[in-house]
């Protein structure tokens, strides 16, 4: 407890003794990083953040982006410092209403130190007011702000906030989110959830944006540009939001005969899934020249390369799959990653099998006997694939694979009532593989380990006698056009670069 003095000049020489309040605990500075192996600096220690408040004015002539977030947090220990994550240059930082100090440093931390030390448990209001160019912030020779002709987006994982907001950037810190955007007249913003409003005023447009239900960082989006905005409900009155570049040329009608499927497909994987998780669904295609989709929360983004080929509802039912696995349930560490998409690319395959274009079963087969076992396929590990192999391919196909595996070892009957009681069991949460080997074990009354470390942590081809491996491949099970050395390659922008391996994720068709 630190004590104060304090003289009061009206009272002449009477001297008062005031204590503070638990506020006067020293405490020390939290974490850069919240403890995840693959990303040392990802997130931060020392409180958790309930809200953000992101309050925003883009010129797309200039890329100028300024910005207001206001944060609500607790405290989780006493702290005389934090961290935020964010690479764009702060003007001013209020803690609780008081400038604190700041600094920024190369890991794209924002150190902030408050005027006066936090107490654990107290709730803190953080003010942070930026303005900088985006696209032009590099961290590695790496933008996350991806520019269009008409705007720019934000739509990358793991990271891609930093480039847009500050925050407590890694997903096991969920929040719900209000985002407001200024943007000149005839341009539109894009972001989570629900436009709450829109209006107009001396040339500029303000578009409000709101996510009810909580959110990873990496899962927040924001797109400028000029969009064709739709909104609709589901025959479940679910609102679905979609959004298309008006300059999406020769692949605008693909990409709306794909998207515009959308409360159809979220009905249709509600049955495998259990009820949908949030209190809207979308998507939005902006005209970069990317080749992926990435799951960002009820409003996903799209790619128009994956509707070069025409229509491409397996890509939509990937995202669509990751609302469940990925955003309602996020990974505990990113090392959890098949969680994520071991499942969405399954859930592809549960849509080719509805469609008669291929079993789970003969999909399985396919990958298993397309790679030979000396190919580089097979080394990486899908339940721990490393930072640098955390998009590989085999943590997609392989990954599959192993939710086939477990299907023929428990059954369908178990494993369907795992593939729906898990989401469910964890909804808004975060979670490990372990948690959900346990989970699995519990409704199957299977051990399972030998399968889970069959399929996800060996860095070798499995023999076809592992537990719970697919059938002997069957021959001509899949067609041609599922080989992925026949899936385009779209062109990769260097501010993408994060991605290198991600053969199966530009066009995850099958
Ligand atoms: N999670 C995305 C998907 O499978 C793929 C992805 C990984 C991605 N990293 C990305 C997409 C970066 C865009 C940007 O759907
Ligand atoms: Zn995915």
């Amino acid at each position: 407890m630190r004590k104060r003095l304090i003289v009061s000049a009206a009272a002449g020489a009477l001297a008062l003794l005031l204590t503070v309040p638990a506020a006067a605990a020293p405490g020390g500075p939290g974490a850069a990083g919240i403890g995840d192996t693959y990303y040392p600096y990802a997130g931060n220690g020392g409180y958790n953040v309930s809200h953000y408040d992101i309050r925003l004015k883009y010129q797309p002539a200039t890329d100028q982006l300024e910005g207001t977030a206001t944060i609500l947090a607790t405290t989780t220990q006493d702290l005389t410092r934090f961290n935020l994550d964010f690479v764009l240059g702060v003007q001013e930082v209020l803690v609780n209403g008081r400038t604190a100090a700041f600094a920024s440093t190369g890991e794209s931390e924002l150190q902030i130190t408050p005027a006066r030390p936090l107490a654990k448990g107290s709730p803190v209001t953080v003010v942070v007011r930026y303005a900088d160019k985006p696209g032009e912030v590099e961290r590695g020779g790496y933008s996350a702000w991806l520019r269009t002709p008409d705007g720019g987006v934000a739509a990358n994982e793991p990271e891609s906030a930093a480039w847009w907001y500050p925050s407590n950037d890694h997903p096991t810190d969920k929040a719900t989110f209000d985002v407001s955007v200024l943007v000149p007249d005839g341009t539109q913003a894009i972001s989570n959830g629900i436009l709450t409003g829109q209006s107009s005023r001396a040339g500029w447009t303000r578009y409000n944006w709101r996510q009810t239900k909580p959110q990873a960082t990496y899962l927040a989006t924001l797109a400028i540009g000029k969009f064709d905005i739709r909104t609709d409900t589901t025959p479940g009155g679910l609102p679905v939001v979609t959004a298309y570049s008006k300059d999406l040329g020769d692949n605008d009608g693909a990409a709306r005969a794909s998207v515009e499927r959308t409360g159809e497909l979220v009905d249709w994987l509600s049955t495998y899934f259990g009820a949908y998780p949030f209190d809207s669904i979308g998507g939005y295609v902006p005209n970069v020249p990317t080749g992926y989709a990435l799951e960002t929360q009820t409003q996903i983004f799209y790619s128009p390369a994956q509707f070069a080929r025409g229509s491409n509802t397996s890509t939509v039912v990937h995202e669509l799959a990751h609302q469940w696995y990925g955003d309602s349930v996020s990974v505990q560490r990113w090392s959890d990653i098949w969680l994520n998409e071991g499942f969405a690319r399954y859930a592809q395959w549960l849509w080719s099998e509805h469609e008669n274009e291929g079993t789970a079963q003969e999909l399985a087969d396919y990958i298993y006997s397309y790679y030979p076992a000396d190919n580089a396929f097979w080394t990486v590990k899908p339940g721990d694939p490393g930072p640098d192999h955390q998009f590989a391919g085999a943590v997609y196909d392989r990954g599959a694979v192993a939710v086939q595996a477990l299907r023929n070892a428990v059954g369908d009957e178990k494993f369907f009532r795992i593939l729906k009681g898990w989401p469910t069991e964890r909804r808004f949460g975060n979670a490990s593989i372990p948690q959900f080997q346990a989970y699995a074990e519990r409704i199957s009354g299977k051990p399972l380990g030998e399968l889970f470390n069959t399929w996800l942590f060996t860095d070798s081809k499995p023999a076809l006698s592992s537990a719970g491996v697919p059938a002997a491949p069957a021959a001509g099970a899949a067609a041609s056009a599922l080989a992925p050395s026949a899936k385009a390659q779209p062109q990769e922008p260097k501010s993408w670069k994060k991605i290198q391996e991600t053969n199966s994720i530009h066009d995850s068709r099958h």
